[in-house]
């Protein structure tokens, strides 16, 4: 299938690894100009540097910048400098890494601060960054304007331990849905995108915390959560990178407004 994604323009936050990463590796093998950010100088050049090299496309369609996504300036400045320098903007993914895990009393007023400041603000001033250059792309000759929100399982399904996920992700649920409907009328699609259980360093990282936090092995806590998916096992980045590709490809024009998991049928609800 022909996903229309070839000499598009995307930009795709948290990107210096995982999911972010994995996906711009999938637009870039479309054919897609792709802008990825981080916090780091270092980690989001390196990143560029390797994307370039594994697709074997030249290092000018990778566009590495610094920004912090819940820095509201820097998100502005961030996703005008990628408009400008490729000339448009078709493809918005907001991303960006996970909140401590922890139960109600183990955060302060400021912890659930962050975390809403993490994930859910983030969203919010990536896209309203993002959109007056999305609403020229959905009138052009060749229309396509997506904006894709990484969000989690979490987000349908609260997971224990993660108190401050299962709360910022619903937030960007509820934004999502609104988007959709007000934006619609432009072209423009909304979705959302739910990894489940998903081979990066963000996982690797929470299955140390969580296996310090119960006294028990790393590997206890990883063959637990490939036993909750009905596949058996955890997902692989380039299994969530090739749904999100198609989300935000041409032949996706008639989805808007959906939540899609893509955890191996972590998720146990009928809908
Ligand atoms: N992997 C999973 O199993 C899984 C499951 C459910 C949900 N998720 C969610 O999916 C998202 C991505 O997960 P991942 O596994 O790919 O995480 P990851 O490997 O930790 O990658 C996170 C990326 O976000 C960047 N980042 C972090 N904070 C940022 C900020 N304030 N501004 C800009 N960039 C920032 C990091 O780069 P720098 O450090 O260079 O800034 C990195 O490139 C997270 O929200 C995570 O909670 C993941």
């Amino acid at each position: 299938m022909d996903l229309g994604l070839k000499n598009r323009v995307a930009f795709i936050a948290g990107a210096s690894s995982g999911l972010g990463r994995a996906t711009a590796r999938a637009l870039l093998s479309e054919g897609c100009h792709v802008a990825i950010c981080s916090r780091s100088s270092e980690r989001i050049q390196c990143a560029a540097m390797d994307l370039a090299r594994d697709t074997g496309v030249p290092d000018d369609r990778v566009l590495p910048l610094v920004c912090d996504v819940t820095d509201e300036d820097m998100v502005r400045t961030a996703v005008g400098r990628a408009a400008d320098h490729f000339g448009g903007l078709n493809i918005l993914i907001t991303n960006a890494g996970g909140p401590p895990t922890g139960t109600v009393l183990d955060f302060s007023a400021e912890d659930w601060r962050s975390a809403l400041e993490l994930n859910l603000m983030s969203t919010i001033n990536l896209t309203r960054a993002a959109l007056p250059f999305l609403k020229e792309s959905a009138k052009a000759d060749r229309p396509l304007a997506r904006i894709l929100m990484v969000t989690s399982i979490s987000a349908k399904q609260p997971v224990a331990g993660l108190y401050l996920s299962n709360v910022s992700r619903a937030g960007v649920q509820g934004f999502a849905k609104s988007l959709s409907e007000e934006v619609g009328a432009d072209g423009i699609t909304v979705n959302t995108i739910l990894p489940g259980y998903t081979r990066t360093d963000r996982l690797t990282h929470l299955s140390e915390a969580l296996a310090e936090r119960r006294s028990v092995s790393e590997e206890d806590i990883e063959a637990g959560w490939a036993g909750q998916a009905a596949l058996k096992r955890i997902g692989r980045e380039e299994e969530f990178a090739a749904a999100a590709a198609f989300l935000v490809s041409e032949p996706a024009a008639y989805i808007t407004g959906v939540a899609l998991p893509v955890d191996g049928g972590a998720i146990k609800s009928l809908l």
